[in-house]
């Protein structure tokens, strides 16, 4: 079975990503502290994309007690996962302090296009935190179980 993270899922990604994209083209403060958000963030995704957010895509299909089919490889996805989760955590923290200095600049500049971002980028992270994780692991845990 193909793992395609859930539309709403990758929508948020996308957002977030848009949103940053047009600061880092920012000139000054703004732009230097969206690019050093964006470097970092960049990479998080990537391995978001590759590890946490995928095995979301069995979530449905599960609750309505549909068999899945390729389970080893989901397994292998949420293990790995579990074993990153400090490394995501940390990057998080990492991340919220990047943004914490980019909503300080957008506050200075008196231009408000910038300034809920990092409040946005924050509130992902604790839901990744407090619900896509650990769903991704149970579904990994679950499967183990069926098997
Ligand atoms: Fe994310
Ligand atoms: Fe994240």
């Amino acid at each position: 079975m193909e793992l395609i993270i859930p539309a709403s899922v990758r929508a948020e990604h996308e957002a977030l990503y848009r949103e940053l994209a047009a600061a880092t083209r920012e000139a000054g403060r703004i732009g230097e502290a969206a690019r050093a958000v964006a470097e970092l963030l960049q990479p998080h995704f990537i391995t978001e994309e590759s590890l946490a957010l995928p095995p979301l895509a069995l979530l449905a299909p599960l609750a309505r007690g549909e068999r899945i089919s390729g389970a080893s490889a989901v397994t292998a996805m949420t293990d790995k996962l579990r074993g990153e989760l400090p490394r995501l955590f940390a990057e998080h923290r990492a991340i919220a302090a990047a943004a914490q200095k980019l909503a300080e600049a957008a506050k200075g500049s008196g231009d408000g296009t910038h300034l809920g971002l990092a409040e946005k980028i924050a509130s992902h992270a604790r839901a990744e935190e407090e619900v896509f994780y650990p769903a991704a692991i149970l579904v990994g845990e679950y499967l183990k179980a069926a098997l």
